[in-house]
């Protein structure tokens, strides 16, 4: 079940893992909570064709963007997964890149993307929810202990429990974009998470000074067979 492949570059690991099952041409791929279609994108080629489904149209109009950039034949599906998967064609590949921990019944929304794909679904987490980064915070402001998980260990418990023989790879986290760490951003973004007034702002400020967030740096890589005809 799980499995450490260091022979594939960890920068581009996920991809890796989706194209390798992928057909040299021709191929398609359906990018489930799409938003821009980093997913999708990074496996033209050799795909040629990639469906996007997202909740937020503004994140289909991007990916239809990036797709025409990226010179891959595009549709868009406005909805959300898994009522959505009956508006929505078959790929060879299904992605679903840092999404499922936003799902709130997680069986309907693996099968839904199992039965879409005809070779594999590949979808990423990072480790742990990434809420828990700011348990510290919550601790500190509110004297309030915030749940530790889920984690990937979850989802891959849940494969298990649906009988999905799936693979797992661990990457390292992407660099974080400057935005993350800049007090000018953060300190809105902060008191805006843990429901406190402008006020508090100093005391943010003095608090993210001493403790940046606790972000995952670890993102879990899982592949399955698909179950499409
Ligand atoms: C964190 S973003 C990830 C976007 C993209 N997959 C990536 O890795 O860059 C999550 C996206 O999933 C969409 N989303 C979340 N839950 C969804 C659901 N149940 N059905 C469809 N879209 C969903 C959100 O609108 C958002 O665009």
């Amino acid at each position: 079940m799980f499995e450490v492949d260091d022979t594939l570059d960890r920068s581009v690991l996920s991809a890796e893992v989706a194209r390798t099952v992928l057909p040299p041409t021709g191929g398609s791929v359906l990018d489930v909570g799409c938003g821009g279609g980093r997913a999708a994108m990074s496996l033209v080629p050799p795909a040629e064709r990639v469906i996007g489904v997202d909740q937020n149209p503004a994140m289909l109009a991007a990916f239809t963007t990036a797709a025409a950039d990226a010179g891959a034949r595009s549709i868009t599906i406005e909805g959300t997964w898994p009522d959505a998967v009956f508006d929505t064609p078959v790929a060879d590949v299904v992605t679903c890149h840092h999404v499922a921990y936003n799902v709130a019944e997680i069986e309907p929304f693996i099968g839904a993307l199992t039965g879409r794909a005809r070779l594999a679904v590949v979808l990423v987490i990072p480790t742990v929810h990434p809420m828990t980064a700011w348990n510290n915070a919550w601790r500190r402001f509110w004297n309030i202990e915030r749940p530790a998980g889920p984690t990937s260990d979850d989802f891959a418990a849940v494969l298990a429990e649906m009988g999905l023989d799936a693979e797992r790879w661990e990457m390292p986290r992407p660099p974080l974009s400057r935005h993350t760490s800049d007090p000018a951003t953060q300190v809105p973004s902060t008191l805006r998470r843990l429901c406190l007034g402008e006020d508090r702002a100093d005391d943010v400020a003095d608090f993210l000074a001493l403790h940046e967030p606790d972000w995952p740096m670890v993102h879990s890589v899982f592949r399955w067979p698909g179950e499409a005809d």
